[in-house]
């Protein structure tokens, strides 16, 4: 027996123990739940600090904590992730806003409406709720008349260059297709951009900024077994 393969056995039962160990306690291993700001970070869901820290989970539900601001975000396709507003374990539903795409579209200096869209980003874990409304972004080759313009609730964005947002209605995943088709701007330059419904009702294109600051809800999924059951998530078993 490689004198390596003999010190990872030996060594294996200690390692083991030390997880088991770890999972009680307060510094470091994969903890049941885990503070990160105001919101509790629990099962399926697990903190990574660190490039080195070991997965404690599926990798669709790692969360990075920023520890000195508090912030959970969520990793997704591209490289910055959807920062957490809330979640909710027993409606398995959370609330996130896509961080990059509210500095682009807010940017003074560097405007830029979407080009992916959020359901391409999103891990596959997660599921773009249909209580979301639906808001469009355009970049045209040509500006919609302005009679289309105000028939379709069309707002020129601050970006310029006819770039359009309108607010549709609940979002329908990519056969809004077809409903959001604007002539003059092409369908690989139409993106959704699911925001959640104001608790005032008032939603308006021309809030769009603080639409997609406000975030939208996604809701994810128990593993299923291969006997159709749902499995309980580890911190729920004992
Ligand atoms: C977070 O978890 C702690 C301990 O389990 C609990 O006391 C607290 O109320 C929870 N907070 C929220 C916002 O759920
Ligand atoms: C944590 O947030 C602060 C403030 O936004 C930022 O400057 C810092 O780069 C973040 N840390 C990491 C590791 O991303
Ligand atoms: C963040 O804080 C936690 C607990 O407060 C600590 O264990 C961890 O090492 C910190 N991570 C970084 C990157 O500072
Ligand atoms: C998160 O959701 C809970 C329950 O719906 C609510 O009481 C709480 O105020 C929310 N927190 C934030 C920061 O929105
Ligand atoms: C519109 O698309 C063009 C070509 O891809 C790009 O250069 C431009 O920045 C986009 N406009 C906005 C406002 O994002
Ligand atoms: C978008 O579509 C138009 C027309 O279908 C095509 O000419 C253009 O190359 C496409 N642009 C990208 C970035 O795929
Ligand atoms: C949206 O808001 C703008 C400015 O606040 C206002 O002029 C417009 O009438 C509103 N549109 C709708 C459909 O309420
Ligand atoms: C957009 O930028 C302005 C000015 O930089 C800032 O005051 C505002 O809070 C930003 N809006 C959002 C929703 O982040």
């Amino acid at each position: 027996m490689a004198p390596t393969c003999f010190f990872a056995l030996y060594w294996l039962p200690l390692i083991l123990a030390a997880a088991v160990r770890g999972a009680d306690q307060e510094d470091g291993g994969c903890l049941a739940s885990k503070k990160c700001g105001d919101l509790n970070i629990s099962s399926p869901f697990w903190i990574i600090q660190g490039q080195a820290d070991k997965p404690c989970g599926s990798l669709d539900f790692q969360v990075y904590c920023n520890n000195s601001t508090g912030v959970a975000t969520l990793r997704s396709s591209t490289d910055s992730g959807f920062d957490i507003i809330n979640i909710s374990y027993g409606d398995r539903t959370l609330l996130v806003f896509d961080v990059h795409r509210l500095a682009r579209l807010n940017s003074s200096t560097d405007c830029r409406i979407p080009v992916f869209n959020t359901f391409a980003k999103l891990p596959v874990a997660f599921t773009i709720s249909p209580s979301n409304l639906n808001l469009v972004f355009y970049n045209c080759t040509k500006a919609p008349s302005a009679e289309q313009q105000r028939q379709l609730g069309l707002v020129e964005t601050r970006c310029g260059n006819n770039a359009f947002a309108r607010l549709g209605g609940r979002f329908d995943g990519p056969g809004d297709y077809d409903k959001y088709y604007l002539e003059g701007c092409s369908s690989n330059s139409t993106v959704f951009s699911p925001v959640l419904e104001p608790p005032d009702g008032k939603a308006n294109a021309s809030r769009y900024v603080e639409l997609v600051r406000g975030g939208f809800l996604i809701t994810w999924d128990l593993p299923v077994t291969s006997s159709g059951k749902f499995t309980l998530p580890a911190s729920l078993k004992s």
